[in-house]
């Protein structure tokens, strides 16, 4: 533990060390464009794919990727262009040194070629680490990270994932997700912070701080991205890039808090929506991109499009007649950077318009300008890449550390009969089984190695499935048999007859590693083969601890009765195995809870924080609230008590603090952490209000016996809402106050 405080106490202050002067002023780079052409001002505007301008050509790319000198001469000097992304679509993973073959060589050339010496803005997915680089710290997805409770921890996460991001020799990190997880079906839930804006935006001020620190030009910090920039998880569908109706209430109250949070906290980019809200694709949406992002939440940062999205308001959304529309619409709309990403159309469309009268270039010159100050910001004028040496922690056992610390703080215990959990006979005899017990893939998910992350080439050697780190505590008692894949019953008596020999049984479920378009489904349900392959081992009398590695909650309501326990790991990254593994074992005691309501059925998705309905004279127990787990819940190997809530005042008068205070005591036996969550209930409000809401949460950890006073300050704002005319107000009223079990009623002036 000591060893560990005093490494980031090191890391800390060797970040800020990193960090360079700012060597150009604002007017220095207002001077720098007055000297730019337009197509040297487009070109600034333009991000287009690796594969541009790589060997073997877009989705068929060269293993490693190797640049196509031609083809790179041609985009700096014929397009001028200002930034390339990603990996090249079809392709993986990468070591560092060829990382830095292909950076130098695009920079080296830039600086040869390009008539203003503008350095290229690289921009990468490194989505739960630098997950593009060989042998990078690949944490819990931001899923996980939510299930954590511990914003800090998230900030260390995320400040790994700049150090080894820089270290890759890219400053630009597409990350986080901010869209709030409502929609459970939906492909990109894992990526999200779950469903409740409190503690969504508490990820999102911690992410933000770690991905960027006090200054964006140290060596160890990237920019960040938000995104997606705004409403983009809330389709009607479930299904990724479909339609969503919002209203703009909902909007504020459930979509827009973390964005907000994000850029107060001084995010430096954003990304659009690529879908459509209310008929409207977000990235022709003038009072989305400019008079809520800029105008109102005075954003001064860069906005990227999606991938090709701009193309799409032509091909997909049919809202723009031809791609030369379609550029003159999200340009006007507020887009200071279209992801093109696989060709030259972008640059030569806008050029057009330009000297057509169409767009002005005074237009231009917003966007242009924002782009170069973040150059400047992240220190690129002066220096692109810095030297390996310059990175001796990437990778590192330290590093791995934080991953498992981050995967064990993840780890929810939904379910544990008679206390089944921790195991602790080692003599017991264990069957290990189902098609997450031994993948690292279905660990990790998508965005890991590859976008869709199902190459079993690229994993990361040495890292431990839930099987090995079982079998290299547990030794020769684990027997196993996976039993099922994904989607298929396997080996049906080997496995019944492996279960007759065993104690007793975990299986490990999960879902195929799979993100957007390709990760949309039609039901939440269990596919049948992980169904039957619960109810067979269930079948054989053996006490069953199901473990889950979901993108998304999957419906385990027909299997709930038939296990003993149940350890939701959501998708813990390289070191889940040994978090797993170890909470089994009772080395880590489970301290995660639920960053989202978990469904009992497909069709019944109701929030923790939803309206009432159900309090009426007649019976409508139809419309009760019955998730198979509340939000927040997550139990632990040691118990937690309560004492009454204590307030400072029973009124909260206008512009004042109110304290709230509760004390928490470990009765169990064993060390643990506890989340305290302090939710309210505005009992009379002008919107229907919820029947709670998290506003405040702080984990503690306490030993055997011990006990501590958790006090939370609260002011008005922690009970505001969004009013009928789309305000944020907090209402004079009575608001009562919940903590666990306990509750009080304070009066807000
Ligand atoms: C995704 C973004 C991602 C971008 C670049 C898009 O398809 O929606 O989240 O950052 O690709 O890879």
């Amino acid at each position: 533990m000591k060893s560990k405080v005093l490494f980031f106490l090191t890391f800390f202050a060797f970040a800020t060390q990193g960090i360079l002067a700012q060597s150009m002023s604002d007017a220095a780079l207002d001077s720098l464009m007055a000297k730019m052409s337009v197509e040297e001002k487009v070109g600034q505007m333009t991000q287009i794919d690796l594969g541009v301008i790589a060997e073997g050509g877009i989705c068929a790319l060269k293993q490693p990727q190797q640049i196509n000198l031609a083809k790179l001469r041609e985009a700096i000097t014929k397009y001028k262009i200002g930034s390339i992304l990603n990996v090249g679509c079809g392709s993986g993973t990468i070591s560092r040194a060829d990382w830095s073959s292909l950076l130098q060589t695009i920079h080296k050339e830039n600086k040869k070629l390009s008539r203003l010496q503008i350095p290229i803005l690289y921009g990468i997915d490194a989505i739960h680490g630098a997950n593009y680089t060989k042998g990078a710290t690949l944490f819990p997805q931001q899923i996980g990270q939510a299930a954590t409770w511990n914003p800090l921890l998230v900030e260390k996460a995320n400040a790994v994932s700049a150090y080894e991001t820089r270290a890759t020799g890219i400053p630009w990190n597409f990350s986080p997700v901010l869209d709030l997880g409502r929609q459970p079906l939906w492909s990109r839930f894992f990526e999200t912070y779950g469903e409740d804006v409190c503690l969504a935006s508490a990820m999102a001020h911690a992410a933000i701080r770690g991905l960027q620190g006090d200054s964006v030009s140290s060596k160890y910090k990237v920019a960040a991205c938000m995104k997606h920039f705004l409403g983009y998880s809330f389709s009607l569908s479930g299904k990724d890039r479909t339609p969503v109706w919002l209203p703009e209430r909902e909007m504020r109250a459930y979509f827009l808090p973390t964005f907000q949070e994000a850029i107060a906290t001084g995010a430096k980019t954003v990304m659009i929506n690529s879908g459509d809200i209310n008929g409207t694709p977000v990235h022709a949406n003038y009072d989305i991109l400019t008079t809520l992002l800029r105008d109102e939440l005075k954003f001064e940062g860069v906005a990227v499009t999606d991938w090709e999205d701009i193309y799409k308001l032509e091909n997909l959304h049919r809202v723009a007649a031809n791609k030369k529309d379609a550029v003159k619409m999200a340009i006007m709309a507020g887009v200071d950077m279209s992801m093109v990403p696989n060709d030259f159309q972008f640059c030569d469309l806008l050029v057009q318009l330009v000297k057509e009268g169409a767009i002005p270039e005074s237009r231009l010159d917003l966007s242009v300008r924002r782009i170069l100050r973040l150059k400047r910001d992240l220190g690129l004028f002066s220096e692109t890449m810095f030297a390996n040496k310059d990175y001796p922690n990437f990778g590192s056992a330290t590093f791995a550390n934080l991953s498992y610390q981050t995967a064990s703080e993840s780890i929810t215990l939904l379910k544990n009969k008679e206390r089944i959990l921790p195991l602790r006979d080692t003599k017991e005899k264990l069957l290990v089984c189902g098609p997450a017990a031994h993948s690292l893939n279905l660990l990790n998910g998508a965005w890991t190695h590859t976008w869709q992350g199902v190459d079993t080439t690229t994993n990361t050697p040495g890292k431990k499935t839930i099987l090995q780190a079982l079998q290299q505590q547990w030794g020769s008692a684990i027997v196993y048999e996976k039993g099922a894949s994904l989607d298929a019953l396997q080996e049906e008596e080997q496995l019944l007859g492996k279960a007759k020999t065993v104690d007793k049984i975990v299986v490990c479920l999960g879902e195929l590693p799979c993100t957007e378009v390709p990760g949309n489904i039609k039901s939440l349900d269990l596919p049948e083969a992980q169904l039957q392959l619960v109810k067979q081992l269930a079948a054989t009398g053996k006490p069953i601890i199901l473990v889950c590695c979901f993108n998304r909650p999957r419906i385990l309501t027909p299997i709930i009765p038939l296990v003993a326990a149940i350890v939701y790991a959501y998708l813990p990254g390289d070191e889940g195995g040994m978090a797993i593994a170890d909470c089994l074992l009772g080395k880590v005691n489970p301290s995660g809870k639920l960053p989202f309501t978990y469904p009992a059925a497909s069709n019944d998705l109701v929030h923790y924080d939803r309206k009432r309905t159900e309090d009426l004279d007649i019976d409508f127990s139809m419309n009760a609230y019955q998730p198979s787990f509340d939000f927040g819940f997550g139990l632990s190997y040691t118990q937690f008590t309560y004492t009454p809530i204590i307030i400072s005042a029973d009124t909260l008068t206008k512009g004042s603090k109110i304290l709230v205070n509760c004390k928490v005591k470990n009765t169990g036996a064993v060390k643990g952490a506890e989340v305290v969550q302090l939710y309210y209930n505005d009992l009379v409000a002008s919107i229907t209000p919820s029947v709670k809401k998290l506003t405040a949460f702080q984990k503690i950890v306490l030993a055997p016996n011990e006990e501590q006073r958790v006090q939370f300050e609260l002011d008005a704002a922690h009970f505001s809402f969004i009013n009928k005319n789309n305000e944020r107000v907090t209402e004079p009223g009575w608001i009562e106050l919940l903590i666990d079990q306990q509750k009080k009623l304070i009066y807000v002036e």
